[in-house]
């Protein structure tokens, strides 16, 4: 399994020969200028919520790959009728997707479209084969629903958590959220992409982390990271 970092909340997940995309977010992103949008081909494209700085890349990328969006029932539907394919699911259902199962998670967030269209209820993916699982959180605060994860996923392998405060929760709840989804292995995202978020006590994070027998990985632009 790889992992790249593509700036803030979004990541390109290798899963087993299949790649996701997690919540594109790249042309509006100056930390991201690097990053070209043409070479992503991800088989699906999923969207935690409808924030623009979760889905404005989100159009381009579907169109040129063919990726299905998988997201919740609301977002789903704006995107088929501008002509993109979708599965939608909502909190508590599972989606197949081959041998891959996703599960729609708890977040505590909101969720609205740029254009003022009602973004469902904001979510997060718990997916998993034989093979591994992954919890990638979207944006949201600490929340005890997070004990259910491995009470209803196999054992998550990598979690993908906001650390950057002010819209999420920060870095030291979210070793707290690794501690209830009982895992080791953390990419920390959803931060230093804007003013509120930037996140200045890095090797200090990392430290705390590590101090309760934890990996917080906090990946520069276009990094990968194998596991
Ligand atoms: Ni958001
Ligand atoms: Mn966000």
């Amino acid at each position: 399994m790889k992992a790249t970092y593509l700036g803030h909340a979004c990541i390109l997940l290798e899963f087993d020969g299949t790649s996701i995309l997690f919540d594109p977010f790249i042309s509006g992103n100056p930390l991201a200028k690097d990053i070209t949008l043409d070479q992503l081909m991800p088989d699906y494209i999923f969207i935690s919520h409808a924030h623009q700085d979760h889905i404005l890349d989100v159009e381009t990328i579907a169109k040129q790959s063919g990726a299905t969006l998988v997201s919740n029932f609301e977002i789903i539907t704006y995107y088929q009728e501008k002509g993109l394919k979708g599965l939608p699911l909502n909190h508590g259902g599972h989606l197949q997707l081959g041998n891959i199962t996703v599960k729609y998670v708890t977040a505590i967030h909101s969720s609205v479209f740029p254009d003022g269209t009602y973004g469902g209820n904001p979510g997060g993916f718990v997916l998993w084969n034989s093979r591994a699982c992954v919890y990638f959180a979207g944006d949201t605060a600490l929340t005890m629903d997070m004990k259910l994860i491995p009470m209803l996923c196999p054992s998550v392998d990598l979690a993908i958590l906001p650390i950057g405060d002010t819209f999420t929760m920060g870095g030291q709840e979210a070793l707290l959220a690794a501690d209830f989804v009982q895992c080791n292995q953390v990419i920390g995202c959803h931060f230093d992409t804007f003013a509120p978020i930037v996140v200045n006590n890095k090797e200090e994070l990392i430290n705390l982390f590590s101090e309760n027998g934890k990996t917080l990985h906090l990946p520069t632009m276009g990094r990968q990271i194998e596991f």
